[in-house]
């Protein structure tokens, strides 16, 4: 299986405020829990239905869909894991709806949607699309159209994904959760999030994708996985979100090889985790203004030479302090293990 061999690469660790056990492999339900607790959040925002109450489609029309409605939150919820094909969700979507705005729409453990087509929703909109585990292979473009304006959360989790419509995110104007994670996915164009204001949570994780371009102008911005894809050459500027949030910078299993001079936001706190990459040192043009300005880097599980090139960080300013231990030498030491004085003739 695809996601077990992903997950064996893992050297790197997802770490979200002792949401997961530093120091322990992340497993698909890690990082799902990790996406639920960041859609949850998102939750705050609560909707506004101008007090009306939305009336669910006659039962029969809709079937196999079911359509619940929450009075605590007075939200109607859409199922659709039963659906036995794309024709039959289209059909489902013709029905008489009374209401045009649900809260959520769920797929999960349908093998039988391939495809998500164009306009298959018909105008029905959605806050949340929580679509996982299933064999969905494509998503077309305008497929969620009809939400636009109203997606808060977009989740695409363990599905069979080739093609996503990236180009049309910018259409989301209150997107604040995205994820697409453990699809076969070939490129992820960055460029495709910037202008992305309400974004919090974005999990590209386990994609073995190429991420093409960069991340730009994403104000809000709190936690990126790019995980277990596929970066070997970090450009410069390649998340310059602008968001002082910015706590959680995920690039773990990426082969990365090297890091350009300001390829990151530097953020007091951010911590970003190089773990499980093919890093021979730790580049002092690249890092030490990340470092200074109250970054931590994680750097577990690369192969770092240790010669003059990485002694800037045991000079008197102390920026080892902000490596997190589990850094080391080829030979396993650890940076932190090491005898200052070994540098003094550098
Ligand atoms: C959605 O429907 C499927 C079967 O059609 C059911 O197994 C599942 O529990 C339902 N999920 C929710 C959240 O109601
Ligand atoms: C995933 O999609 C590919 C085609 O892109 C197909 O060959 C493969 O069988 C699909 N896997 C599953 C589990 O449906």
């Amino acid at each position: 299986m695809k996601t077990h061999s992903i997950i064996l690469v893992f050297i790197g660790v997802v770490c979200v405020s002792g949401q997961i056990n530093r120091h322990e492999y992340p497993t698909p339900s890690d990082i799902y829990n990790l996406i639920e607790i960041h859609v949850k959040q998102d939750d705050r925002q609560q909707p506004d239905y101008y007090g009306y109450e939305p009336v669910c489609p006659d039962a029969e029309d809709i079937f196999p869909c079911v359509c619940t409605y929450d009075s605590l939150s007075n939200a109607m919820d859409l199922n659709c894991s039963a659906v036995e094909s794309q024709e039959q969700l289209k059909q489902i979507f013709e029905a008489d709806f009374p209401s045009m705005n649900f809260r959520e729409f769920d797929i999960k453990h349908n093998k039988n949607l391939k495809v998500l087509e164009a306009g298959v929703f018909n105008g029905i909109s959605f806050e949340k699309f929580d679509i996982r585990y299933n064999n969905l292979e494509i998503i077309e473009v305008q497929a969620l159209d009809s939400s636009y304006e109203t997606a808060t959360g977009i989740t695409l989790y363990e599905n069979n994904i080739t093609s996503f419509p990236f180009e049309e995110l910018s259409q989301f104007s209150k997107l604040s959760s995205f994820a697409i994670n453990f699809s076969p996915l070939s490129v992820i164009p960055a460029d495709a999030f910037n202008g992305l204001t309400a974004l919090v949570n974005l999990h590209l994780c386990c994609n073995d994708a190429d991420i093409v371009g960069t991340f730009q102008d994403l104000p809000n911005l709190r936690y990126i996985d790019l995980g277990a894809n596929d970066i070997p050459a970090i450009p410069a500027n390649f998340i310059k979100s602008g968001s002082s949030d910015l706590s959680y910078l995920e690039l773990y299993s990426n082969n990365i090889v090297s890091v350009e001079p300001g390829a990151f936001d530097n953020v007091d706190g951010l911590d970003i985790n190089m773990g499980g990459n093919s890093l021979s040192t730790l580049d002092e043009a690249a890092w030490r203004p990340y470092l200074e300005a109250g970054g931590i880097l994680e750097a577990g599980g690369n192969p770092l030479v240790c010669g003059c090139d990485i002694a800037w960080l045991f000079g008197e300013d102390q920026l080892l302090e902000q490596v997190k231990r589990g850094a080391t030498c080829t030979d396993g030491e650890l940076l932190q293990d090491l005898d200052p004085s070994i540098f003094d003739n550098c």
